[in-house]
């Protein structure tokens, strides 16, 4: 399907709930005078242990309906969704699409001790892609792949502080310490709102990775369009599949008040 090239045209962005916000973040910052339409489909996520082809169904519902706001560029700010996804939804549409995956490659470069902690949903860890990356980076590295169930969930309901975020979190990371990590991958965008957690887990030595500025250069370079000026603020409207209220509290509680919210049309949320 061909895209607009309008300049003025928003930036669509999506994840299965709130964690791709740690990349629209970013991206807001990098590209200041785009405006964006975030989705979060938290009442379809996690995703993390959903089949494949359910992963599927809802990436192509979310990329309609950002496709059908005539968006410019499309960002999955969802390391899950784009594993699995990703490929597909850039051989149905033209328009530029940027997808993540776990920060394995600066990560490998970034360690002293060459032991490498990544921490992700199921589906990423046992993912091709995932797979790709150990076996061309990881040849002198040891890679730990630790899934992480039940830490997206926490996120969503806004737990970053509370003990079994905290136990979880202790669980995940305390192997991979023990082993003599000293990089820490966070594969899924969730997990940027517990890098402060994970941080005190990990100590001042271990080093954390997250791609949400590498995702906003990279987004820069794909726009088939110049930038759009820079002279208002960027602005963001907010769909979810899940609750407007429980994505508006969220939104207040990482700083964004105020915020345009609206459920996704049934059309795109079933
Ligand atoms: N935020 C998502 C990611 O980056 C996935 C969380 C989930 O749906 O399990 O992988």
């Amino acid at each position: 399907m061909p895209h607009t090239a309008d300049p003025l045209a928003p930036i669509g962005v999506f994840d299965s709930g709130v964690g791709g916000l740690s990349v629209l973040r970013a991206l807001r910052q990098k590209l200041p005078g785009e405006s964006f339409i975030y989705v979060a489909d938290s009442g379809h996520g996690p995703y993390g242990d959903r089949s494949p082809d359910f992963i599927e169904v809802r990436a192509n519902a979310l990329a309609g309906f950002l496709v059908s706001h005539r968006v410019k560029a499309l960002v999955l700010a969802c390391n899950t969704a784009s594993v699995v996804a990703a490929s597909r939804l850039r051989a149905q549409y033209t328009l530029p699409i940027v997808a993540l995956e776990p920060a394995i490659k600066p990560a490998v470069l970034l360690t002293v001790t060459k032991v490498v902690l990544v921490l992700a949903t199921t589906n990423t860890i046992r993912s091709p892609s995932v797979a790709n990356l150990c076996s061309t980076y990881g040849a002198e590295v040891n890679i730990i792949l630790q899934p992480c169930p039940g830490l997206m969930e926490q996120v969503e309901r806004g737990l970053f502080k509370h003990s079994e975020t905290r136990r979880l979190l202790e669980k995940y990371i305390m192997p991979g310490l023990a082993a003599g990590a000293d990089t820490i991958v966070l594969g899924c965008t969730h997990y940027a709102f517990l890098a402060e957690e994970i941080a005190l887990i990990a100590g001042v030595s271990v080093s954390l990775v997250e791609p949400s500025e590498a995702i906003a250069r990279q987004l820069m370079r794909r726009l088939a369009t110049p930038p759009a000026p820079c002279h208002t603020p960027t602005e963001a409207a907010f769909y979810t599949s899940g609750s407007p209220a429980a994505l508006a509290d969220f939104l207040s509680s990482v700083g964004e008040p105020h915020s345009q919210v609206y459920a996704l049309p049934t059309a795109h949320n079933s």
